[in-house]
């Protein structure tokens, strides 16, 4: 089948202390620490590096301050590993680790690895709910959740430069799989990971016409954690980026917020799945970015209570 998901994210930072903080409010699992590198977890298993001085097999960082250096991702078997990776080779250099990654550069100067996916079972039980008619909860009255706890990263969404976009894309899907979702023609390509079920994966976004991060986001089992994780990393001191709302394409609940790593990261929740009868869609203008954001009047209107 080939790619199965983000298997792990490398970004290189100034500030290792703030970005510890920052992902340990988050809601990720500290797995490894020292004066220069830091290692985190999702509970599905895939790793987030933060590292101050990351290896030599990296290309160099696309824009100035911390960034996002490379994404590995995670291939379903051994022979279509070997099947890519011999693909990649064929036009790109690549350089293998000791750990197993074959480490390549896409068209845009971002890091892109291959790897076997060690995906890491996880039992999700999200809250039951009750509607009219569907009601699932009985005699057991909700609690506060406080944090919220990544499942997994879900997708990543990186800036491009117009020219060469479409080599950009063809990257990704030409020599790795994805397949498009939607194009939006003005704005970028969404795409998904061939073994994955999500609407998208990743974004190739090349409106903004500059390299760099844009976001990574995290799937959540439900809206209470994307709200509730949203407010205790507020509470932690952390700047929201975007407000709370459900996006057009995807149909996903999110809430962003300002990374001290490069970019913004996304508390997902409720995004479409498709299969391969998914035809792609392409749109000529850009859809509305979101079928709702949060709104309120209650600050501008009323005394505080
Ligand atoms: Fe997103």
């Amino acid at each position: 089948m080939g790619i199965q998901r983000i298997e792990s994210v490398t970004h290189s930072v100034d500030d290792l202390g703030a970005c510890v903080r920052f992902f340990e409010d988050f809601g990720l699992f500290l797995v490894e620490r020292t004066d220069e590198h830091a290692v985190f977890e999702t509970l599905t298993g895939q790793t987030l590096h933060l590292d101050t001085d990351p290896g030599p097999h990296l290309p160099p960082p696309v824009e100035d301050g911390p960034t996002l250096r490379e994404v590995v991702w995670g291939v379903d078997t051994r022979e279509e590993l070997d099947r890519l990776v011999t693909a990649v080779a064929r036009d790109h250099r690549v350089r293998t680790t000791a750990d197993g990654v074959h480490h390549t550069v896409d068209r845009s100067g971002f890091g892109v690895g291959l790897t076997l996916a060690r995906p890491r079972k996880v039992t999700v039980e999200p809250r039951r709910t009750n509607t009219y008619g569907s009601v699932h909860r009985w005699n057991e009255p909700l609690e506060p959740l406080t944090r919220a706890h990544p499942l997994r990263m879900c997708h990543v969404a990186l800036n491009i430069a117009k020219k060469g976009k479409d080599e950009a894309v063809a990257f990704y899907t030409g020599l790795l799989g994805f397949r498009p979702t939607d194009v939006v023609e003005p704005m970028g390509v969404f795409m998904r990971a061939p073994g994955d079920d999500d609407q998208h994966t990743m974004l190739l976004c090349h409106r903004p016409d500059r390299v760099s991060v844009n976001h990574i986001a995290y799937e959540v089992p439900g809206f209470d954690d994307v709200i509730e994780g949203g407010n205790y990393m507020i509470e932690r001191g952390w700047r929201e980026a975007r407000r709370l709302g459900r996006h057009t394409v995807g149909s996903n609940v999110f809430r962003f917020l300002h990374a001290p790593c490069g970019g913004r990261v996304e508390y997902a929740a409720d995004m479409d799945r498709v299969d391969d009868t998914y035809e792609t869609r392409v749109h000529e203008t850009t859809p509305p970015h979101h079928i709702w954001a949060l709104r309120t009047n209650r600050d501008q209107d009323a005394p505080a209570s």
